[in-house]
């Protein structure tokens, strides 16, 4: 048993795709949720800062008494992850792996498609996780830069995200393939208008939700889980306004976050 907290970060909204999994699959645990948003997006910017505003997010989340930390950012979990394991004695899983696993088990027809940030597709980080799972699966990738702000701004059942959607999937249905990575944790807010374009026939691997189960095998074997069954409590930063924060985040999480949702300073850490 364990009772800390679990921490669990991203540059923005889209870590609580992870958070809303570890909620129903471990309701007893406490989280703290960091979400950068004064610097979201981390998609486009280099390796060096990506490792910095890493670095700086577990500071931040180490200040607390944790016990366990998912990065629940794809871009993160690519460009920084590799780098950083060896330094924190907390232990640290990314979305990359769980959400390999899972896509591999899905598919039948060896295809899966890939759509994560730029950040992440220049990584090259997937394909190899893949390859090594399984060197027959053939894996078509594609960035999407403009997904993050539609999701950020509030957009993500529109016409605008659909556009986008059809352009970035045009590549994943030429190719025929049967299961597609949402390989950036900011997608499933897009769910339906992706789904609308595929189709009913493709599996969509929702990385963050991955990665929460993930958590889940690690936390039970290592006997971590929360003594508490149920009425874990969440407690949620920024690093600018929480506004925009409280209210989409209250509408994906389909509860009211307003109030539990506080601004630091990231640069401290
Ligand atoms: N949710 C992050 C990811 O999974 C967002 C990327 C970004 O900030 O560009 O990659």
């Amino acid at each position: 048993m364990d009772n800390r907290p679990i921490g669990i970060f991203d540059s923005g909204l889209g870590g609580l795709t992870c958070v809303r999994e570890v909620m129903r699959i471990m309701p007893g645990e406490d989280i703290i949720y960091f979400g950068d948003t004064g610097r979201v997006p981390y998609g486009t910017r280099s390796s060096a800062t990506i490792v910095k505003y890493v670095r700086q997010d577990i500071n931040f989340l180490r200040s607390f008494d944790i016990k366990f930390i998912i990065i629940a950012c794809g871009t993160a979990s690519s460009a920084a992850l590799p780098h950083i394991t060896t330094e924190y004695d907390t232990d640290i899983i990314g979305v990359v792996d769980p959400a390999s696993k899972r896509a591999v088990n899905a598919t039948k027809n060896g295809r899966i498609g890939v759509l994560g940030t730029s950040g992440t597709i220049k990584s090259g980080k997937y394909k190899k996780t893949i390859g090594n799972l399984n060197p027959e699966i053939e894996v078509i990738s594609n960035a999407c830069p403009m997904f993050v702000p539609v999701v950020e701004n509030g957009y993500s059942d529109t016409e605008i995200a659909r556009i986008l959607a059809e352009e970035y999937l045009e590549v994943m249905v030429k190719n025929r393939v049967d299961t597609i990575i949402l390989g950036c944790t900011h997608y499933p807010l897009l769910k339906n208008t992706i789904r609308s374009i595929v189709g009913s026939g493709v599996t969509l691997i929702d990385s963050g939700a991955a990665a929460a189960e993930e958590a889940f095998r690690i936390i039970k074997k290592d006997g971590l889980l929360n003594a508490r069954k149920d009425g874990g409590h969440a407690k949620y930063y920024v690093s600018d306004t929480v506004h925009g924060f409280e209210e989409l985040g209250s509408l994906f999480l389909s509860k009211k976050i307003v109030g539990d949702v506080a601004k630091i300073d990231i640069e401290k850490y």
